[in-house]
């Protein structure tokens, strides 16, 4: 039997394309193989939001190309994001390269590959002929968690983000086939959904129907019992949102809110269309809606033009908001956006000092956010062994924060959990026994 391997880089979009990229495979009759040097066709789901995903893949293809060397009869794939922006000249920086796709072309790429996994070497799916992969095979990781994506692209224009380029204008999936997607889900046994798109709360707009609609509508499934999504936009968020999280149950009280500058100067410059005050009513807004929200989010430091007073600016908006947690990210010029061109790039070492204090107020944030979890009951859905204890399990809260916690449950279960210990990433504790019936 043929073997594949795929190698993932990026975002949850990318995580969930790959899982479809696996599906299909399987489908076509090839099995996993543990390592790309086992493998007969060896996929790359590539992303390029900044330099680092660039260079770790630019390693791995390094090694792919020596076990061609080795085994000329190996099919290397590269799909995604970098692919997409990379396709006038991917091949010819990569000439052992046999397949390249870019994202959303995955239906194509069984087509591609041929019956038993051989290539026509140099074919390109496009942009345009992005589609759904809703209907593919899938090989899903854990058999009670999926994603679902509900939209593709993104019409949003930040000056320093390369997404639009490389994934397209933003289209909508129509509910009656998310719908249908999630009752089969539900049915395989799937109790947590997270509903994927770039912009996820802009959703609906070109069909005429909306994310508000589409979150009552999967929180009505039977069974599923947890609903997220990411990432929303600050400037999408409105009250019917707001409203739908609070009156849902399945839908977990937390939301992922990329702030990425605290300075209303800056946020401009991104082109983020909302300031720092607009950005505060919305988490007012929030709160108020939502009580016990969690808030987590992504911060860029050292954007073009960035002063030191608009970084302090920041730092006060994660004191303020006080973040349950944060992705925190040094600005990487992409070419062709924007932001890449300014002549006011922010010198590395500035950066440097930038972001060690960011990581600072974050960690202070989240870990004074998760100290007041200690001594409380927390329901978490369990995913396995603990990652750092193998005494342990692991599972996520439905604020999403990791839990490690003694106990005898399955993954898949849903337990209640005494909280006894905080860090500013994850909590511990001791399961409740089960009140017999
Ligand atoms: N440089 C640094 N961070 C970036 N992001 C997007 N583009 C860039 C860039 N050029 C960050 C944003 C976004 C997250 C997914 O990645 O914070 O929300
Ligand atoms: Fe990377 Fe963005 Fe593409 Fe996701 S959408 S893989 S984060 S470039």
């Amino acid at each position: 039997m043929k073997r594949y391997h795929v190698t993932t880089f990026g975002c949850q979009m990318n995580a969930h394309d790959s899982e479809r990229i696996k599906g299909m495979l399987e489908e076509l009759g090839l099995g996993e193989a543990v390592s790309q040097a086992d493998a007969d066709v060896i996929v790359f789901n590539t992303c390029t939001i900044r330099e680092k995903p660039d260079q770790r893949f630019a390693a791995h293809l390094g090694n792919a190309k020596m076990l061609k060397r080795a085994d000329p009869e190996k099919v290397i794939a590269v799909g995604g994001c970098y692919a997409e922006a990379q396709r006038e000249r991917l091949f010819d920086l990569y000439p052992f390269v046999d397949v390249a796709f870019g994202p959303g072309t995955i239906p194509h790429l069984a087509e591609w590959l041929g019956t038993g996994g051989t290539a026509p070497r140099g074919r390109f799916g496009t942009g345009e002929e992005r589609e759904f992969a809703g209907g593919l095979p899938m090989h899903r990781e854990r058999r009670f968690q999926a994603w679902v994506q509900v939209s593709m692209g993104c019409n949003s224009v930040c000056s320093y983000c390369i997404v639009p380029a490389v994934r397209g204008r933003e289209v909508s999936r129509r509910p009656g086939e998310i719908l249908a997607e999630v009752d089969r889900l539900a049915d395989e046994g799937v109790r947590e959904i997270t509903l994927l798109g770039q912009n996820v709360n802009s959703y609906g707009r070109d069909l005429g129907s909306s994310f508000a609609e589409l979150l009552r509508a999967v929180d009505a499934v039977e069974g599923i019992e947890r609903i997220r999504f990411t990432s929303p936009h600050p400037k999408d968020f409105r009250r019917d949102v707001i409203e739908a999280m609070a009156e849902c149950d399945a839908v977990c009280e937390h939301a992922h809110l990329p702030l990425q500058s605290g300075s209303t100067r800056v946020l401009k410059a991104m082109r983020r269309t909302y300031g720092r005050e607009r950005y505060l009513e919305l988490v007012g807004a929030l709160r108020a809606g939502i009580p016990d929200l969690a808030l987590t989010t992504d911060i860029i430091v050292g954007f073009p033009g960035e002063t030191e007073r608009d970084f302090e600016e920041t730092v006060e908006v994660v004191q303020e908001v006080g973040y349950d947690g944060a992705f925190t990210f040094v600005y990487s010029p992409r070419q062709g956006t924007e932001a890449a061109a300014s002549p006011d790039q922010v010198p590395e070492e500035v950066k440097k000092v930038r972001i060690e204090r960011l990581v600072e107020a974050v960690q202070d944030s989240a870990l004074a956010r998760n100290r007041e979890r200690v001594g409380g009951v927390e329901e978490v859905l369990v995913e396995g062994p603990s990652r750092t204890d193998a005494t342990l399990l692991r599972g996520r809260t439905r604020r999403n924060t990791t839990v490690n916690f003694a106990g005898t449950s399955a993954p898949g279960d849903l337990v209640d959990v005494r909280i006894d210990d905080a860090t500013s990433t994850t909590l511990k504790g001791e399961q409740l026994a089960a009140v017999a019936a």
